[in-house]
């Protein structure tokens, strides 16, 4: 007997056609994110999951699948559900990690130099044909060569990012809850500052903690105006870590030079005060959005979920998982 999946969308092809040849295959959507009842009603005879992290996979949710045995998140974020109940139940919750790490430092990248150097005004401007000529006042942007950077949350993906920043000769500090050993600080080139310290030296600062209760509101309006006058705030990890509001007004109040966000509060919702503000960048969730890093996701999440049907333990499955199975 084939096990039965449900996908919340349908993922790349190479990805639906390993899924089809393990298990009997339902998608609730092709086009846009299922609603909640949705999931429920077509949940109910499953063995699998497959979501996305625009999936609110919660109790109710998890509790109309009974014989429900994995959920196997396409992402490497897992904020979007409640894998504190699955693991109460013993249903395995996995993510994709560590294959998403360079396109979305990649993509961080691009968002604090759009940002530092108004790439995408600039651009506005050349298309209206508004350019006369060279002007030595035209697009005066920040130099980023040789700034402070501060990295908040220095796992895989910060790390990529400091990587990154030795190449444009920047001085790299970074906080996590966790301090690195002093080797592996020299080694990848970056210093530990206290998270108020960091605030307050860094011109360009960078957010890449995972969400979590500790983690919410953590750039606070306190934070955000902690921030040395004129820095750059970029967050390409989940929106819920910035106070959006505060952000906005800081923006406007020009203590902030400006923000590149590819994330939201209330995504896929944006304050409207930052849509009509010019120094910050945005863009829709793209972080890990090339088809090759995209490909690798949708092959992990379909793997994943096989290995969990067949009795094994799948490998890449959520830390929190990994303590309870210890
Ligand atoms: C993207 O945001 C992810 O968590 O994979």
């Amino acid at each position: 007997m084939k096990y039965k999946v449900l996908l919340t969308r349908e993922i790349i092809k190479e990805a639906m056609d390993y899924l089809k040849a393990h298990a009997e295959v339902e998608v609730c959507w092709k086009k846009r994110a299922p609603e909640k009842r949705e999931i429920i009603q077509k949940i109910k005879d499953k063995q699998g999951l497959l979501c996305l992290l625009t999936d609110r996979i919660d109790r109710e949710i998890i509790d109309s699948a009974p014989q429900l045995k994995i959920i196997s998140n396409c992402a490497v974020g897992y904020n979007n559900i409640d894998y504190h109940y699955a693991i109460s139940k013993r249903i395995w919750v996995t993510n994709t990690p560590g294959i998403l790490t360079e396109t979305t430092a990649d993509l961080t990248w691009a968002l604090i130099l759009s940002v530092a150097r108004m790439i995408p005004e600039a651009d506005k401007f050349t298309r209206k044909k508004r350019f006369k000529g060279w002007d030595p006042l035209l697009f005066l942007g920040k130099d980023v060569y040789g700034k402070t950077i501060g990295i908040i949350g220095l796992g895989r993906i910060g790390k990529a990012v400091a990587k990154r920043a030795t190449g444009f000769s920047m001085k790299v500090l970074y906080w996590d809850k966790i301090k690195l050993q002093n080797k592996e600080e020299k080694s990848i080139g970056v210093r530990f500052e206290e998270l108020e310290n960091l605030l307050k030296e860094a011109d360009i600062i960078t957010i890449h903690v995972p969400l979590n209760e500790q983690t919410f509101h953590l750039m606070s309006r306190e934070r955000i105006y902690m921030m040395k006058k004129g820095a750059i705030l970029i967050n390409t990890s989940r929106g819920e870590v910035i106070d959006e509001k505060s952000l906005a007004d800081a923006l406007e109040d020009g203590h902030l030079w400006g923000a590149g966000l590819d994330v939201y509060e209330k995504e896929p919702e944006v304050y409207d005060k930052l849509l009509k503000l010019n120094k910050v960048v945005l863009l829709p969730h793209i972080g890990s959005a090339t088809y090759e890093t995209r490909l690798k996701m949708s092959m992990m999440a379909a793997k994943n979920l096989a290995m969990g049907l067949e009795g094994k333990i799948p490998e890449n499955l959520i830390d929190e998982w990994k303590t309870v199975s210890s």
